[in-house]
């Protein structure tokens, strides 16, 4: 098991930076995820750990040696990729133990290593099958068993589950979460998928454009969010967001003025989510134009004076029909900076509005 150290870590290729410098520290045997969108740099940083990229600057440290110019086969990671790459010409088996081909391992005891990860994921019934043989989620699990072979001191997952349906994605999740648990491994999870890095992860590295974002649970990033970005990568529906500005201790949008506690100030962006508004009461005008059921709770698309809104209410059926005009309160609120996009802590309307 190791704990993991970035220092000033970069990766740039001629003038595309896919991974801006930067700090991380992971501790022996957590399991964070690192959580953005198509192209931030998740890969790119889980390449380096792994040792297939060279970092263009900074030093990666497993606990307190640098690996830098260590060779990827050196490392002791366990890597399951965004396709499971599995070789399409070899049993299960053989995929399982080609990790330890280069390790001095007598044969007897490979063999015994291959049979216990294979019984590790539930698939000591298939070695002797060709990957082609297996589903999707069999082949997952060999990736898997191969990426646990080795015993690795650290496990890295690069979207892993991106090709399974979503019964099985949910399965799997808490499938490796156990596995995780029970093996202590340090794990990083890559993942674009928000529930799938909340629900596994205990702490989320939210990034965007080769930056860290922000790195806290997932209680932090949803309720806390650092910026705008998070506050909507984050949380589905997405938050709604109302540009206006805050002065002499209101918010100002159009012809409406809110009370406005904190210390935000100048050109601000509201951020309220879907589940935030309550409908039925408070002072908000509103007019019902879409309502989208979703079994448990549905989803409202709401004209109000602050622009168009979308509400989230639990209940399996709903309370207001389309065209219906209804008011509408504001239970909680975020504000952030329009320049920076930063979150101005402490800022929020006044409770209730
Ligand atoms: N070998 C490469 N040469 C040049 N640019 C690259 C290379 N690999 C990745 N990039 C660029 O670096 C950026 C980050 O890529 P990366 O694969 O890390 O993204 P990602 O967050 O994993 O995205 P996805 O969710 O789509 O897998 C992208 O702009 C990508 O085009
Ligand atoms: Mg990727």
């Amino acid at each position: 098991m190791s704990r993991i150290e970035l220092r000033q870590v970069s990766k740039r290729w001629g003038d595309v930076t896919a991974v801006e410098p930067t700090d991380l520290v992971i501790e022996d045997g957590e399991f964070v995820a690192i959580l953005g969108p198509s192209g931030c740099g998740k890969s790119t940083t889980l390449f380096m750990l792994a040792g297939i990229y060279v970092p263009s600057e900074g030093e990666i440290r497993f606990d307190k040696a640098v690996v830098n110019e260590v060779e990827a086969r050196d490392r002791n990671v366990g890597i399951v990729f965004q396709s499971y790459a599995l070789y399409p010409h070899m049993t299960v088996r053989d995929n399982i133990l080609f990790p330890l081909r280069f390790k001095k391992i007598p044969q007897h005891e490979a063999q015994f290593r291959a049979t216990a990860a294979a019984a590790l994921v539930r698939v000591e019934e298939l070695l002797e099958r060709k990957p082609g043989q297996l589903s999707g989620g069999q082949q997952q699990r060999v990736a898997l068993a191969r990426a646990l072979v080795k015993e690795p001191q650290l496990l890295l997952l690069d979207e892993p589950l991106s090709n399974l349906d979503a019964s099985l994605r949910m399965t799997m999740r808490s499938e490796i979460r156990a596995l995780q648990r029970k093996l202590g491994v340090t794990t990083i999870l890559v993942t674009h998928d928000q529930i799938e890095a909340t629900t596994m992860a205990d702490r989320v590295i939210c990034m965007s454009k080769g930056r860290i974002e922000q790195i806290g649970s997932a209680d932090d990033l949803y309720h806390r969010p650092d910026s705008l970005f998070v506050a909507s990568f984050i949380g589905s529906p997405p938050i709604n967001r109302i540009e206006g500005r805050a002065e002499g201790g209101r918010f100002l949008a159009g012809t409406i003025a809110l009370p406005l506690r904190g210390a935000a100030a100048g050109d601000v962006v509201l951020g309220v989510r879907p589940e935030a508004l309550r409908l039925g009461e408070g002072d908000l005008s509103a007019m019902v134009t879409d309502i989208e059921p979703h079994g448990r709770e549905a989803i409202y698309h709401l004209t109000t004076p602050l622009g168009e809104l979308r509400a989230l209410e639990a209940g399996a059926t709903p309370r207001f029909a389309v065209g219906a005009r209804l008011p509408v309160a504001i239970a909680s609120s975020l504000v952030f900076d329009r320049i920076s996009g930063r979150r101005v802590a402490g800022a929020t309307l006044e409770a209730g509005i």
